[in-house]
């Protein structure tokens, strides 16, 4: 910028030289050269005081143009800013709130029993197979000796897809593709989550655990099925322990028995758990139906089977005394951290 002064040129010059070493940029606005200037406007005739004041303004807007220009720049220069920082980042580190301390996660306990509950099984000779959560009307009920439209269906209310994908209401859907893929002797568990169009309480959930089991060969019969269930039980809740049967309805087996442990808590002494019966009404089972390992491709004048399918919350429920179902899908970390 031209200045006509000499007296505000060479101010301008002597200034912008000074700014340039100035570490705060500001005070240039009030360095003695430019106040020097004012100063000089009253002295001056009045015929020159206009012209000259007006130069004199011009200058201190170059200057405070500059200051802008230099802030602007240091600004920029700062280093960026995590907004998503649990703490101002410019407070100092003394000054920041206590962050709380960072906490692992642990295995769900549904995850961790299961784990334990295929060990036994493990350890009795059964392979573990993994169930599906979406499958069709064959496997879920066809395979499964359900005639078209039988009353039986009704037990096994679920979620169906538009297409007609069935979420499955029980494990036994995996029974017809582990006939069909292995050959007898056959023993297999099938842990899987299940699903079911149900009125939510502390016992029913509408997303559940089952783990189902099969064992086909030779001569197998009933007191095969209770020595199996009854070893199992012993094992996992680590206590001898009676058990009862009793008659049920499943199409695909044929008997078929509702198993009911004695009441691990009370010792058969009745206790709000049992209903004060003493018995725990646990799973279903029986064996398998002629016409299921038929459709399966296994000759049933050769061969029989057992099978059987427990929740595994249940399970778990009367081995820990949970009195709710709904706390393992509720994400309460009391709850969990109890098993971690
Ligand atoms: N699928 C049955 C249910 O969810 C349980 C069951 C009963 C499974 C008998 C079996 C069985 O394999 O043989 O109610």
């Amino acid at each position: 910028m031209e200045y006509k002064s000499p007296e505000v040129k060479k101010a301008a010059q002597q200034l912008k030289v000074k700014f340039k070493k100035l570490e705060d940029k500001r005070a240039i606005l009030r360095a003695p050269e430019l106040g020097a200037l004012y100063d000089r406007i009253k002295t001056l005739p009045a015929g020159e005081r206009a012209a000259f004041g007006k130069e004199v303004n011009r200058l201190k807007s170059e200057l405070e143009q500059l200051v802008r220009q230099a802030q602007s720049f240091k600004l920029k220069a700062l280093s960026s800013i995590d907004v998503t920082a649990p703490f101002d980042i410019n407070v100092p580190p003394e000054q920041r709130p206590q962050l709380l301390t960072a906490e692992n996660g642990s295995r769900h306990p549904l995850m961790t029993e299961l784990g334990k509950i295929l060990n036994i099984f493990a350890g009795m000779g059964f392979t573990a197979v993994e169930s599906r959560e979406l499958d069709d009307d064959y496997h879920m009920f066809g395979s499964l000796n359900f005639p078209k439209d039988h009353p039986a269906r009704d037990e096994y209310d679920t979620f169906v897809t538009d297409e007609g994908l069935i979420a499955p209401a029980h494990t036994s859907i995996m029974q017809n593709r582990v006939f069909k893929t292995m050959q007898p002797p056959i023993r297999a568990v099938i842990p899987g989550r299940c699903f079911r169009n149900e009125d939510v309480d502390a016992r029913h959930d509408h997303t559940f655990y089952q783990l189902e089991g099969v064992y086909v060969d030779k001569g197998i019969h009933a007191g095969h099925l209770i020595a199996t269930l009854k070893t199992f039980f012993k094992k996992y809740f680590q206590k001898d322990i009676k058990v009862k049967t009793q008659p049920f309805y499943f199409p695909f087996t044929e008997p078929s028995l509702e198993f009911a442990p004695s009441c691990v808590f009370c010792d058969q002494k009745g206790c709000s758990i049992c209903s004060h019966t003493g018995w725990i009404e646990l799973l279903g089972c029986g064996l398998i139906h002629p016409n299921v390992l038929r459709e399966g491709g296994i000759d049933p004048t050769k061969y029989t089977g057992f099978a059987w399918g427990v929740g595994i919350e249940r399970l778990v429920m009367i081995k820990y005394g949970i009195e709710d179902v709904r706390h393992f899908h509720s994400g309460n970390l009391k709850f969990l951290r109890q098993f971690a």
